[in-house]
């Protein structure tokens, strides 16, 4: 039996959000443990079961680790890669969630051997991993793929190289980042990816001795060294769960006071067309006010690559655009699946119209409560957000979809005068 949310429609939000650590920046961070034997401390690890199952992952491969719980909504882990013993991210992991290829440029990097499972699709997409495996066979190392598993070998150690991407992919850089930093020489990555969690990355890389330069821009360059020593390193807070809670303020016409960063840097494209539709950001002490017009009125967007729209957000952005005083226009270009919530949303009233990657969304006065299902991380939450804003009541299924990426949703709405009820 799975648990369910149940949401009374119609409530209106207003409080103080604390934002958590970035999801997407956490997981590179816990692999990145995998380069030093030295001790690595992370605060500020979001709780949640991306989380969870990325420590198991590592507890499998020989780390040591030990987690603190410092607040309902933050924990700062201990990690240790000295006792490492096996090099396998075994396919029951790796198909719970596709980040468990980001222990491959580590493990490769560090020990010269990996096996590492085909991520194999998910909802949102095919998500190849084939830009990964390029990169590393660019610094040196030999690929070969058998029973479902990426074998990768450097038995001469990696060579730094220069490497462009096809186009910008974030866990992509993340590997080649994490293997070049051990590699014998300069390593130059073009066309990389430029979000956040890259730099929040790098950052923690460059504490442990690691020397990278023109992270958050298209060009890195990594001068390879011998080895990593210890670091202590704060997670980046979670642009993306900021910018869900924003939505929540505009799609119930209330106020949230977003706690725990600097977002206006972190969302630069999405503040740019949220504002446009009609949300008002005002900054605070350590953090962003949000408040909305009294319309919500109609805009196109377009995911891309950071500092564009991020498509994290796409799925959210379109609850709010189904009550907008007009036609707004959605282009996915990231992922070629993501319109899974449209479906879910239509349950509750909304008028969309796919055709591919385009979504055509015809504004309605008003959502209608009903049962509905998540059928992914951040389609789940744009349902919560569309009951929050409903006549009646909404019954959402399926939530660990939204506990992989969400911490505490209860929690975090009470302090909003928010209720949603859980059962099962
Ligand atoms: C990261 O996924 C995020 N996950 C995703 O967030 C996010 O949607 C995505 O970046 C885009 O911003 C993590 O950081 C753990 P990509 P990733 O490689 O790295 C194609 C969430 O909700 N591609 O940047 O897997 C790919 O098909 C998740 O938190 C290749 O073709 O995404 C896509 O079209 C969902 N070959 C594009 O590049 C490759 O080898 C961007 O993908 C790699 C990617």
């Amino acid at each position: 039996m799975t648990e369910k949310i149940r949401i009374q429609g119609k409530q209106i939000v207003d409080g103080v959000v604390p934002i958590s650590g970035a999801k997407n920046a956490a997981l590179p961070l816990l692999a990145a443990t995998l380069l030093s034997s030295e001790k690595i401390v992370l605060r500020n690890v979001p709780p949640l079961q991306d989380v969870r199952t990325m420590l198991s992952l590592l507890d499998d491969i020989g780390v040591r680790f030990h987690l603190k719980s410092d607040s309902p909504y933050a924990s700062t882990v201990e990690l240790q890669a000295d006792t490492v013993n096996d090099f396998r991210a075994s396919y029951d992991i790796v198909k719970r969630m596709r980040a468990s290829i980001l222990v491959l440029g580590p493990l490769l990097a560090r020990f010269g051997e990996c096996y590492v499972s085909l991520p194999g699709g998910c909802a949102i997409g095919v998500r190849p991993v084939d830009l990964h495996l390029q990169g590393m066979e660019a610094l040196g190392a030999t690929v070969s793929l058998k029973d479902g598993y990426i074998h990768a070998t450097s038995s001469k150690g990696l060579k730094g190289t220069e490497f462009e991407f096809p186009q910008p992919t974030v866990t992509g850089t993340e590997n080649m980042m994490m293997a070049a930093v051990l590699a014998d020489g300069k390593t130059i990555l073009k066309n990389a990816a430029r979000e956040p969690e890259i730099v929040d990355l790098a950052k923690c890389l460059n504490k442990m001795g690691a020397r990278i330069t023109g992270h958050g821009s298209a060009t890195i360059e990594i001068d390879g060294v011998t080895r990593l020593h210890s670091a202590d390193h704060a997670v980046v807070p979670d642009r993306i769960e900021a910018g869900t809670y924003a939505i929540a303020a505009g799609i119930t016409h209330g106020r949230v006071d977003l706690k725990g960063g600097n977002f206006r840097e972190l969302l630069p494209g999405f503040i740019e067309k949220m504002t446009e539709a009609g949300l008002i950001f005002t900054d605070i002490e350590n953090g962003l006010r949000v408040e909305s017009a009294e319309k919500i009125s109609p805009v196109d967007l377009e995911t891309a690559p950071f500092p564009g729209y991020p498509t994290d957000l796409q799925a959210q952005s379109m609850a709010l655009l189904c009550i907008a005083s007009g036609t707004s226009n959605i282009y996915e270009h990231i992922w070629e699946n993501r319109f899974m919530h449209v479906a879910e949303l239509a349950r509750m009233g909304a008028n969309i119209k796919v055709t591919g990657t385009h979504a055509c969304i015809y504004g309605v006065d008003q959502l209608l409560g009903a049962p509905v299902y998540a059928t992914d991380l951040r389609a789940s939450f744009s349902l919560v957000l569309a009951a929050l804003a409903a006549e009646g009541t909404t019954v959402l299924d399926r939530v660990y979809h939204l506990d992989r990426g969400y911490c505490k949703i209860e929690k975090k709405f009470a302090e909003c005068s928010v209720k949603i009820e859980r059962f099962k």
